[in-house]
């Protein structure tokens, strides 16, 4: 394996750029390839069993590209299929999980909020991480029609608004300090949610901890890039690739194919 392969990341859609921006802004010097599963999004209303069908799939696509390593960019699909990809598939797995440990650890008023999928709220992996911060009060919300939004381009609608009104309010009611995005899809949404939520309320998400273990994990493998030359980053979308296109707001390499 060289260190000149490209880092494998995918989700059930665009959202995982969000994980892209942090691991190309840590090592620019990384080819990347971002495969994003539009077609079949959102993963967070499927059954496990459907998660790990869907992301066996992508892992497949990523490994034919000759990837790396293999970042789940999608809380939904870690936290259902994480496991299983790392029997199956002999590469190394980085995955993303809410990030409620420092949100429990740094709050002052006990209670935090987490607004996430289905599919990652009613996962044994995110519920046995709940059991731990015992400590604080939990509130959880499941984010409806969030990411469907968000792939149809919807992302500034009044439609959005009024779903994260509803789904934001009873948090804030609840006296939460710390918001935790537990969806790659949701930090584009941060500047609404600022308008929803008193400026105190502090928001976090795991984007910058994954490229640091994606880092680690390339150190680890002696598999880090150290070339200079120009790093290739790639983009496939199996669904509509404007949509794709717009949400990295910048020309690269966006292909449509299906897969
Ligand atoms: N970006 C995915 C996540 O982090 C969205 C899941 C979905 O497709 O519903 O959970």
């Amino acid at each position: 394996m060289s260190s000149k392969n490209p880092i494998g990341i995918f989700d059930s859609g665009i959202g995982g750029t969000s994980i892209w921006r942090e691991i190309h802004n840590l090592l620019p010097q990384e080819n990347t390839f971002y495969l994003a599963d539009s077609k079949n999004a959102p993963y967070g209303q499927k059954s496990k069993e459907e998660i790990i069908a869907l992301s066996s799939k992508n892992t497949e696509f990523l490994l034919n590209q000759n990837a790396k390593v293999i970042v789940v960019a999608c809380n939904t699909a870690t936290t259902n299929a994480i496991k299983e990809l790392r029997a199956k598939y002999d590469v190394p797995f980085i995955g993303i999980e809410p990030a409620i440990k420092p949100a429990a650890h740094r709050s002052k008023t006990e209670t935090i909020g987490i607004l996430a999928t289905k599919g990652t709220l009613n996962s044994e992996l995110f519920n046995r991480a709940v059991e731990t911060y015992s400590n604080v009060k939990i509130i959880e919300q499941v984010g409806y029609g969030l990411v469907s939004l968000i792939e149809e381009g919807k992302m500034n609608s009044e439609e959005m608004t009024g779903l994260l009104n509803d789904y934001l309010k009873p948090m804030v009611e609840q006296n939460i300090d710390y918001l935790v995005l537990g969806c790659t899809h949701y930090p584009y949404l941060i500047p609404q949610i600022k308008k929803i939520i008193p400026s105190h309320i502090k928001i976090i998400d795991s984007g910058e901890a994954v490229a640091k273990q994606t880092k680690n994990v390339l150190e680890k493998n002696h598999l880090l890039n150290t070339s200079t030359a120009q790093s290739s980053q790639i983009f496939y979308s199996n669904s509509d690739a404007r949509v794709l296109k717009d949400i990295l707001g910048f020309s690269k390499e966006v292909y449509e194919k299906d897969f």
